[in-house]
């Protein structure tokens, strides 16, 4: 092999082609096992798909904009598991299309804001970020509370997460709508959204129940974000179903 080294050595163009080769071989050897996420992410117990109220928050999330001033990933740091609680781990968005991580913080990380407040102070620091955080630099998005949301609408969205690998069944799909009216209603019939998603806040989210606003999604969304995980019993090496 030695012998034609030189004529490698020698040849601009043909060095440049047999390096695109190896590395493409090292490449494809690195790359494509990842493609398999089954076996990439390591499962935790309690990650769930999203109910479709908290899919219709996810979406307003992602349209407003939020993750420009909020990270959703705690990272593995002293200050931040602090600050944050437990660092988040990858199997925790693995239903995320596409993923919240972010890379900017102006305010605060909200992987772990679920359960940290009410349902009204949410509401509240919505509507005016100020009333509630004398000196936030957040801006208003009052006008979610007179946006009315269509549930009609949400099992088609499920479907399409279906497409690209979230495992919704088909009862999912078919409920869609009535879990979307049901987790906003505080006199509805939650049985069946609760045990097809545990752990969904259900009840009065946006202060005025006769009404499914965006304002029900965003909080719902909120309120869900690292409450999936139960980090409080166990240590992560548990976790793993
Ligand atoms: C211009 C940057 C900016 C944008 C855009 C923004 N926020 Fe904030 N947010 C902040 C800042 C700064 C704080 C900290 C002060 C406060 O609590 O208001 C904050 C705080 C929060 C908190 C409280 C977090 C905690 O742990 O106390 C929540 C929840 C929140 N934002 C949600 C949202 C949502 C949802 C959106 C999109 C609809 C959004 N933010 C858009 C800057 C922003």
């Amino acid at each position: 092999m030695f012998k034609y080294h030189h004529i490698v050595e020698k040849n601009l163009s043909l060095m440049t082609v047999l390096v695109l080769i190896t590395v493409s071989i090292g490449g494809l050897v690195e790359i494509t096992p990842l493609f398999t996420i089954e076996s990439t992410i390591e499962r935790v117990k309690g990650v769930r798909p999203y109910t479709p109220l908290e899919l219709a928050g996810r979406n307003i999330y992602i349209r407003e904009g939020c993750y420009t001033c909020h990270s959703q990933q705690v990272r593995p740091f002293r200050d931040e598991v602090e600050r944050y609680g437990h660092y988040s781990l990858a199997a925790e968005s693995m239903y995320d299309h596409p993923f919240q991580w972010g890379s900017k913080r102006t305010g605060p990380d909200l992987a772990r804001v679920g359960g940290k407040y009410s349902n009204e102070w949410h509401v509240a620091h919505m509507i005016d970020p100020r009333a509630v955080v004398p000196e936030s630099i957040m801006p208003p998005y009052a006008f979610l509370l007179d946006r009315l949301l269509d549930p009609n609408e949400k099992a088609a969205h499920l479907e399409a997460k279906q497409v690209v690998g979230v495992p919704y069944t088909e009862e999912m799909v078919a409920e869609a709508a009535a879990d979307m009216r049901a987790q906003a209603d505080p006199n509805g019939d939650h049985a069946g959204l609760l045990e097809r998603y545990p752990k969904a806040v259900v009840g009065n989210l946006d202060g005025d129940p006769e009404r499914l606003t965006e304002m029900d999604a965003l909080v719902a969304y909120l309120q869900i974000l690292g409450q999936m995980v139960d980090f409080t019993e166990v240590e992560p090496e548990q976790l793993v179903q």
